[in-house]
């Protein structure tokens, strides 16, 4: 998607909006398939990453699976056609009720995040149910403390033993159908070793217990370049990870979603006004952090692109800034920018996950619109 699209979708629909480019989504679940030809292997998108049904329309079409954590990530999917045997069901708090509907209406896996849920789950059983475990191999996944997910401290999935503890029981219940591992050690994961680490111990886990997994979930967490240039390098991955993945002989399941619909995003925003003040330069846009978190929770730092004419412009050091009454409401300090005018344009980039999918209400500011470029034209979004 080119700038001049960007715009047109400006002035059309009117700002702040988040337009998002469908075709770059599609490219990347040819690239999935590609690399992993030679497994038996499902993409379960992470639908928390963005649950816009558009988007998810196309994940249904490509006939992959989806990961929700939530009932109302569950209903979302069932929503666009997704039949329950597609759809595998994290969190690490899962409701009686909710419990109850996912063993009735037969879900691809419950993965159970704790001994405790697994006695939850016992009490709710109507039917035959198929049940993985979340492991947490205590691996450090070197990312923000926000998103890593694999270490004891972390509230996420239990440690081998009591995996093993689980599987024991699990077995001498015939409703049961234990069919594997799960594994997401965190997010926006930039190096192929804390998946390496994670893997070879659920290698040796299954070996000591004498374990066939029908399936390996490895969960998500492949981190995108939010222009530093730290990236996964996937050629890496592809010579560390899967010669293991090899030998285990099972389902290989990815719950991808940053990297799946991070890049195919924009938020585009109208320049307010420029700000002066005795020490700064803030460039005020009609978006905030009630539209985009990631900058005020994790720091996040997501280019910010002019969309006008930048040639014979002055260059400024600025704050880029929201309408939000708090300070954290900043995407950017001191970014060297093209100074804008008025009423002009510019699209902060990467965030197709966990953009929208995170915005509120807060300052009863209203959310933005969502326009989808199908590579045709730009429609407003169901
Ligand atoms: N599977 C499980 C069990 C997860 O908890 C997550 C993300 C994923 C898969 C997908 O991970 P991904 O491929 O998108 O990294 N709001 C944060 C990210 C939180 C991730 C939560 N879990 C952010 O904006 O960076």
């Amino acid at each position: 998607m080119d700038s001049h699209t960007l715009v047109e979708a400006a002035e059309s629909f009117g700002t702040p909006i988040y337009v998002y480019d469908l075709p770059f989504i599609h490219q990347r679940l040819s690239l999935l398939k590609e690399m992993f030809k030679d497994f038996d292997f499902r993409l379960a998108y992470a639908v928390k990453a963005n649950f816009n049904k558009d988007i998810l329309s196309i994940l249904e079409k490509e006939n992959t699976m989806v990961d929700v954590v939530s009932f109302g990530e569950y209903k979302q999917v069932r929503l666009v056609g997704f039949t329950p045997d597609r759809i595998i069901v994290n969190g690490n708090c899962k409701r009686k009720e909710e419990l109850e509907q996912y063993v009735k209406d037969g879900v691809f896996s419950i993965n159970l995040d704790s001994y405790e849920e697994l006695l939850r789950l016992e009490k709710v059983l109507s039917k035959p149910i198929r049940v993985s475990i979340r492991v947490n191999p205590d691996v450090d996944a070197k990312t923000h403390h926000h998103i890593a997910t694999g270490l004891k401290e972390n509230k996420f999935g239990v440690d081998f033993d009591t995996a093993a503890k689980m599987i024991e029981r699990i077995n001498t219940n015939k409703m049961f159908d234990f069919i594997g591992l799960h594994c997401h050690i965190g997010s926006q994961i930039t190096e192929v070793e804390p998946y390496l680490e994670a893997v070879v111990s659920i290698k040796y886990f299954a070996k000591s217990m004498n374990l066939k997994l029908k399936v390996l979930n490895l969960g998500g967490g492949w981190g995108i370049d939010y222009g530093n240039g730290k990236v996964l390098d996937l050629g890496d991955y592809k010579q560390k990870i899967f010669p293991i993945l090899k030998e285990f002989d099972s389902t290989i399941i990815l719950e991808l979603g940053r990297w799946i619909v991070a890049p195919s995003a924009y938020l585009v925003a109208r320049v307010e006004y420029v700000k002066r003040t005795s020490s700064k330069i803030f460039i005020m846009l009609d978006t905030g952090m009630t539209h985009l978190i990631r900058p005020a929770l994790y720091g996040a730092k997501h280019k910010i692109i002019p969309l006008y004419e930048t040639k014979n412009r002055k260059k400024i050091k600025a704050d880029i800034v929201g309408p939000i009454c708090e300070s954290a409401d900043t995407f950017r300090k001191s970014y060297t920018m093209a100074e804008p005018q008025e009423g002009e344009y510019v699209a902060i980039c990467d965030v197709g996950a966990y953009g929208y999918a995170m915005a509120s209400d807060y300052n009863l500011i209203p959310k933005p619109k969502e326009i989808i470029w199908n590579g045709k034209e730009l429609l407003r979004s169901s």
